[in-house]
């Protein structure tokens, strides 16, 4: 036997493609040392403060602004996608509570080319037409997943907006225009972000020419991990955990000493403060002292915990608030469930997702990044009987 001596051995190895570029992307733009994000060229606190959750899926898809009649055309189209089939209604009834709701999610998104004439066209117009069912169909079953808790599927309203028909879709009650609002600003703060784990995984199964319910469905596996979009789920956990804000600092330095990550800091692009958090820091800081003491109470622990974690491991080691820190506590207001959290963030996100893919497949390469084969080779293959 051998050790593998060849070519791979010079190479160098970057863990995790840490700083490696694969490829040229005109839709988002993250400034990881400026603490800046644009998605097309425009400043997140600008799409934040003006736009809308659907005004932003039509810029990410189509690269521009829409004028007044082209909103208004892809708003109608997205409310045509609202509905699920009864099959995919079934599937969640049947399958809530047995499994994560990301789970659910992601094999009811899997099943939407059954659902569709157009699934395997891979033109690019058949593809945006698929965007925008995904987008639709993702926040539906999301709120179905969510509703399936009260034993009932509520029908979508096509009068309301796509955040304020997420909350109806939830709760069946009519939403309250500031919860739909704050929840149509975090689908903005969501919707994209570059080359993240769940982009570039559904970027692989799409240079594949596998279809994009498929990469979607790739995207979304990827998302659900505690490392990526699984964080706010585990980060309001921490925050149950904690219990009373006079807790905090007692237990953020019990888990540093021991070594523990704290959810919801630290960002591998990010040296800095991440500028979505910021602006959700804004929005949590005015419900430090709403009647809920639930929401009151994880109020105070994020931001209590927030400024000890800026001050010891912020400006020293460059880990700061990542987006999903302070989300619990808002999702919480808006009255969304903690399991629901990481599929909300995957309809959030999109997307993000199509519209990468199906700029990836204008000038399409296969990714197929190499490994260094650090093992044995020419072995004696030993009949069965003879091992020890
Ligand atoms: N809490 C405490 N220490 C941390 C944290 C954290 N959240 N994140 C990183 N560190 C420390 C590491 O222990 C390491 O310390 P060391 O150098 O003494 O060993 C150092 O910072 C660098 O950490 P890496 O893991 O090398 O950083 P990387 O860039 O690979 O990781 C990641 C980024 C995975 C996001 C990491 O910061 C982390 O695990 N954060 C918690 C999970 C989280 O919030 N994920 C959401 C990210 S945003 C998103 O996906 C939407």
């Amino acid at each position: 036997m051998n050790d593998w001596m060849g070519e791979d051995e010079s190479q160098e190895i970057h863990k995790g493609l840490e700083g490696i570029y694969f490829t040229e992307s005109k839709i988002c733009k993250v400034d990881g040392q400026g603490g800046r994000l644009y998605y097309r060229g425009y400043p997140i606190e600008a799409l934040a403060l003006k736009s809308s959750f659907e005004e932003v899926c039509y810029l990410l898809l189509y690269g521009k602004l829409p004028n007044k009649p082209e909103l208004n055309n892809f708003i109608s189209g997205m409310k045509g996608e609202r509905s699920l089939p009864k099959e995919v209604i079934n599937l969640i009834k049947e399958t809530s509570g047995r499994a994560h709701a990301m789970d659910i999610a992601r094999t009811a998104i899997s099943i939407l080319p059954a659902y569709d004439k157009n699934a395997y066209d891979a033109s690019e117009e058949a593809n945006m037409g698929k965007a925008v069912k995904l987008i639709s169909k993702l926040a539906s079953i999301v709120a179905a997943i969510g509703s399936s808790s009260r034993g009932r599927y509520t029908a979508p309203d096509n009068s309301l907006s796509h955040a304020e028909n997420f909350l109806y879709m939830l709760t069946g009650k009519k939403p309250d225009k500031e919860k739909a609002r704050l929840l149509d600003t975090m689908l903005i703060l969501h919707a994209e972000h570059s080359s993240n784990a769940s982009t570039f995984s559904s970027l692989v199964t799409g240079s594949t020419l596998a279809d994009l319910y498929a990469s979607v469905t790739a995207g979304m596996a990827t998302l659900k991990g505690p490392l990526h979009g699984g964080a706010d789920e585990a980060a309001l956990k921490m925050m149950k955990e904690i219990g009373e804000p006079e807790n905090t600092e007692r237990y953020i330095n019990e888990a540093l000493n021991g070594k523990a990550r704290i959810m919801g800091f630290g960002h591998r692009v990010y040296k800095t403060y991440d500028p979505r958090a910021k602006i959700i820091k804004a929005e949590l800081e005015l419900l430090q002292n709403d009647a809920s003491k639930e929401v009151s109470n994880l109020t105070r622990i994020a931001l209590t915990a927030e400024q000890l974690m800026v001050e010891k491991l912020g400006k020293t080691k460059g880990i700061w608030p990542n987006i999903d820190f302070f989300a619990g506590p808002v999702y919480t207001w808006i009255g969304i469930a903690p399991e629901l959290f990481t599929p909300l963030f995957a309809a959030s996100r999109v997307p993000g997702w199509c519209a990468h893919i199906i700029e990836y497949w204008r000038s399409n390469r296969l990714l197929r990044p190499l490994e260094r084969y650090t093992g044995q080779v020419d072995l004696e293959y030993i009949e069965i009987e003879d091992r020890e």
